[in-house]
This record gives structure tokens, sequence and C-alpha cells, in this order.
């Protein structure tokens, strides 16, 4: 039996509150935890876990109180968690504003003069249901490292933590491998916060990013003079990272005649500057990644072997997030949490058919992907709890199992496009953060019969 107990926090009482007196005579075996501020429900919230709250709205008039709203709104999202009952004035309720704060963030509101009987039974109601939605008591996990920000629980991905603890020491390159979106960056993150280079800095450098005829100058920095336009020395990226560590994201796209140098400076530990003379000292840990098949690349002559050596002294594999669906409640919920800023506070959590859905699905654009599907819902969601739909996996999710891969990469492009577009930024944004030109992006819509949400959206209107 779950504890009888709710946080009373009254509002807009002009001196002490006769409700909130009445209360105690109204629930009979319920401890109140009252506070006259938000300040001090902040206090007791600090020092006692209750998942109830009786939102008691003492102020009759909506104009008189209209200066209360903005800060009980955030003081409603900061404790979305509790199951908050609303307690108001009719006249309140006239107001629109007032209206939405109670619909979006209380599962029931109740008016003067009250129903004892009635609110007896919603605060035992909302305590039935915060116990059915309290999770588990965790087990202790004592193998992962505090504070990773590689978040799962998986085989999986306690191998990788082994992993990257045993290579996080050593000096030699890392190579890290995996499908787009599974967490490359956040895995050299995790070797560097670990490795000896742990105070200096972490320097990110996507090399299918940079222009080719730019990439020389940006990696090993140029003198003044080196070229038009350069008009002082200037330092590259490999020496920004000196007493720290270059993750070379996307090292595939690398030209040749850069890989060239860049394997220089792995043997010798030393940059030539553009147009410089002299070596200049970096003492920079390399780790790499790709999602491409660098073996593959060797084998076409697009990578250079010695390079690929070099680089693969330690290798790491990330898994696929379909090879780790354990992790996706563990996962989701974070990023519920992550982005709630971006959610109507009404939204609870997922429902069982939508962890169901994320379940059954493939997950080709792998934690990415997830993210995306995630804000999308909180934004798209119209009921208390997000559904399939919401994360647009309804129907399209493919079932577990075999099937010609044909029909699911189409599909996962167009699920890809559909889900950055439905983001709301700009097409040069969508096409970033998708990895391809604004051009290609174009294409791939044409070619799946997606329209430009600006025009799409002009038309509706
Ligand atoms: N295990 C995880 N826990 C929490 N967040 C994760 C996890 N894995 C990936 N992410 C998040 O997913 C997003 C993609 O991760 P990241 O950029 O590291 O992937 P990547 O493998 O480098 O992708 P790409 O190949 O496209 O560069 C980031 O926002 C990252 O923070
Ligand atoms: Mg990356």
């Amino acid at each position: 039996m779950p504890t009888k107990n709710l946080l009373c926090l009254t509002l807009g009482a002009a001196g002490a509150s006769r409700t909130a007196t009445q209360l105690d005579a109204l629930l009979p075996g319920w401890e109140l935890c009252k506070a006259a501020s938000l300040r001090d429900a902040s206090r007791v919230l600090r020092s006692r876990a209750l998942s109830v709250g009786l939102l008691l709205l003492e102020c009759e008039e909506a104009a008189g109180a209209a200066a209360a709203l903005a800060g009980l709104d955030a003081f409603l999202r900061q404790h979305h968690q509790l199951h908050w009952i609303a307690v108001c004035h009719r006249a309140l309720l006239q107001s629109e504003a007032w209206r939405v704060l109670v619909r979006e963030h209380c599962s029931d509101f109740h008016t003067w003069p009250l129903d004892g009987g009635r609110l007896l039974h919603t605060v035992g109601h909302a305590l039935g249901l915060a116990a059915l939605r309290a999770a588990p008591v965790p087990a202790p996990a004592p193998a992962l490292p505090q504070q990773s920000p590689l978040i799962g629980q998986t085989p999986a991905l306690r191998r990788l933590h082994g992993q990257i603890a045993r290579v996080a020491p050593a000096d030699a390159a890392v190579l890290i491998w995996g499908e787009s979106g599974t967490g490359k960056e956040l895995v050299a993150q995790a070797i560097h916060a670990r490795s000896g280079a742990a105070g200096g800095p972490f320097v990110a450098v996507n090399c299918a990013a940079i222009a080719p005829s730019l990439a020389q100058s940006e990696l090993f920095g140029y003198v003044r003079g080196a070229f038009t336009g350069a008009a002082q020395d200037r330092r590259g990226l490999l020496e920004s990272a000196d007493g720290g560590t270059i993750f070379l994201d996307e090292i595939g796209d690398l030209p040749l005649e850069l890989q060239a140098n860049l394997l220089r400076f792995l043997q010798e530990k030393c940059v030539l500057r553009v147009g410089g003379t002299r070596s200049v000292p970096v003492n920079a840990r390399v780790i790499a990644a790709s999602h491409v098949d660098l073996e593959a690349a060797v084998a076409r002559g697009a990578f250079r072997q010695d390079l690929y050596y070099r680089l693969n002294v330690l290798s790491l594999q990330v898994p696929a997030l379909r090879e780790r669906k354990d992790d996706l409640p563990l996962l989701a919920d974070h990023f519920f949490v992550q982005f709630a800023a971006e959610r109507a506070p009404r939204i609870r959590g997922y429902s069982g058919a939508a962890l169901a859905a994320m379940r059954r699905y493939h997950w080709p654009g792998n934690v990415r992907e997830l993210i995306n599907r995630v804000r999308r819902a909180l934004i798209m969601a119209e009921g208390r709890l997000i559904q399939p739909a919401d994360l647009g996996l309804d129907g399209e999710a493919a079932p577990d199992g075999c099937e010609p891969l044909g029909g699911v990469r189409v599909r996962a492009e167009r699920q890809a496009i559909e889900v950055g577009l439905g983001l709301g930024k700009s097409m040069t944004q969508v096409a970033e953060d998708l990895g391809v030109s604004r051009m290609t992006l174009y294409r791939l819509m044409a070619k799946h019969g997606i329209s430009h949400p600006a025009r799409a959206r002009g038309a509706g209107s």
C-alpha cells in the first residue's frame, strides 16, 4: 500500500487558507504537507518523495492572478512527475490561460464548493496511478563507470565500456567503427575523459565536412603569406589539440594527399604549417572513426593501407541500436527528460504500444534517429502518453527477422527525411543532420514524393 501523503500547495490566499484547514477533515487518513508558496513547496519536495500534489488556487479573479501564471507553469514543469489536481474557483477557469495551465498540468480539477467524497476518490486514484507508474527499483549496476555519457545496460554496451576502459590509458591511436548515429563521438569523448590527456582539449573534426581545398590548412595551420588571405600565422586543428585528443570523424573521407600528411604526423608527432619551414611538436592522441568499411576502401585504393594499419592499432566497434534493443526504454526515457523543455507538460511518458513499436523497429539511423523520433513525438503527441504514431512508427515498423534489404533501405531513407523535416529546421540544417547536400535532399524528397514542409503548410492555409 503506498503511503497516503500529498503536497497541498495553496496560492492566492489572502491570509490563512480556510480550504487548506478544511482539507484535514475532508481527507481523513491522508498526511497533508502544506506549502503556501512555490518556494515552500520546492523545499517540501526536496525533503519528501511525494507523488500527488493538490493545487489550491484561491484567487477568484483571473486578472488578479495573472502574474502568478508564469512562475507556476515553470514550477509545475519542473515537478511534472507529481500527479497534480487543481482546486479552483469557476471564475478562474473563464480565463483561457488558466484553463490551459490546468489542462496541461493537472490530471483532474475540482471547483468550489468542494465535494469531499469526489476529492477523496480523486486523490486516491492519483496515488494509485503514481504507484502503478513508479519504476521498479533498478538492480545495482556496479560495472558501469559513473557519469558515463553512454546510456545503456545491455551486455553489448557493458562490453563497450570495458573496451573503453582498456584502451583509454594507452597512448596508441584508436579506430572506432560503427554505423551512423551509434555514438562513435561519445565513445571518443569517453576515451578522452578516461585517458591521461583528460585535462587537455578534445578537438573533434568531421573530415567529411571540411572542403578538400581547405583541409590541409584547417588541420595543419598556415604561416603568414602562405596563400592569398593568409594575413597572419594560424595554428591548425592538430596543434590546437596539443596536450589532448584529436578526434577525426569520418576519416574515410580524408583526401588521399592529406592521408599522407596525417601518417607523417602519427609517426613524427610534429606538424608543418602550410608555407612553413619549421616543424612544431604536437602531443595529441589520435582517435579516428568511420562508418564505412575502411578495409574495403583500402582494397579500392581510396584509403592508404599504411595509414589504416597505423590507426587500427586499437579498434572498437560500437554496436548498432538494433543489436541492443533492451537499451531502448532507458535511452528513450533519457531523451524524454533531456528534451523535456520541448514537450507539452501533459505528456507523461511512453505508452506500452509505443515501447513495443520501438522494439519492433530496425533503427537504421541508430541513436540519432531515436533522438529525432522522440523529439518529434514530444512536439506532436496529443494525448498524455506518446503513441506509436507520434514516433512515426505506426504500421511502418518492420517485424524482427529477415526482409529484403531493398525495401528496408527505401523505407529507412524516407523515414529519416520525414523525421528530419518534422523538426521544423531549415533545409540546410536538415541536409546537414542527414549528412547529405541540400541538392541531394531535394532529389530524395522528389523521389519519395515528400513535399517541402513550408510549401505544404502554405498550401493548407
Ligand atoms: N549510448 C548513448 N547514450 C546517450 N546518447 C547517445 C548514445 N549513443 C549516441 N548518443 C547520442 O546520439 C547522437 C549521435 O551520436 P554520435 O554523434 O556520437 O554518433 P556517431 O556514431 O558519431 O554518428 P555519425 O556516424 O553520424 O557521425 C548524439 O546526440 C549522441 O549524444
Ligand atoms: Mg560522428
